[in-house]
């Protein structure tokens, strides 16, 4: 025998189901719009396909890199603290053998983005997307394009006064394309 409870609870559940009939439920299960869409479809491929319009040169880079990105990964892209952006491609630099003192962690691993990124494209895809650190997501794609050139300056891939928009972007050959097993061509 169904105890008091029980009955009010059946009760309550066959009328909270008898006034839910037909009224909208909770919104879930909505087609997202193509706004809304179009705010996460930014994977940027290796060859380039998905990269927005738009242009940024290595001097436009300069200022946005020592403003927003320098405190982090140091004036040169070297120094730190955060992860090394530019320069040696071996296990220990020569331009900043210090390091190792001042680095506490992985103070020997000290391969930059610039030796180890098969591909220039994945850097404007990764800065969109994650970086500066503390405001992802905050830059245009015009100034994404000129802290990428700038990078690539950097490790001395694109000249002063290169610029980079879509086309020119994946034509920049990075160091570790040949290093890397990857199923691009
Ligand atoms: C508040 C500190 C901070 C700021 C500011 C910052 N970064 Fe970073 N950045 C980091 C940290 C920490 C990592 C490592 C993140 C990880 O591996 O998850 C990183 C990683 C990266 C990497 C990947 C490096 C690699 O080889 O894995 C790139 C490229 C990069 N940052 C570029 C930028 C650029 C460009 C800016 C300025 C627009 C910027 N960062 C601003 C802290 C910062």
């Amino acid at each position: 025998m169904p105890t008091l409870e029980q009955w009010l609870v059946a009760l309550l559940l066959a009328w909270a189901g008898a006034a839910g009939a037909g009224a909208p439920a909770v919104g879930l299960g909505e087609p997202l719009t193509q706004a809304q869409l179009a705010r996460h479809d930014i994977t940027v491929f290796p060859d380039g396909r998905n990269l927005p319009p738009g242009r940024g040169s290595v001097t436009e880079g300069r200022a946005i890199y020592r403003a927003q990105c320098a405190a982090c990964h140091g004036e040169k892209g070297i120094e730190g603290p955060a992860t090394r952006l530019a320069g040696s491609d071996g296990l220990f630099g020569w331009d900043d053998p210090l390091r190792i003192v001042r680095i506490k962690k992985y103070p020997l691993l000290i391969w930059s983005m610039g030796a180890r990124w098969p591909y220039a494209t994945s850097i404007f895809d990764y800065v969109r997307r994650a970086m500066p650190h503390t405001a992802p997501k905050s830059l245009s794609d015009d100034q994404v394009y000129a802290v990428t050139a700038y990078l690539l300056h950097l490790n001395e891939l694109v000249d002063a006064n290169g610029v980079m928009d879509r086309q020119a972007l994946p034509k920049v050959k990075m160091p570790a394309q040949g290093r890397s097993v990857s199923a691009w061509p």
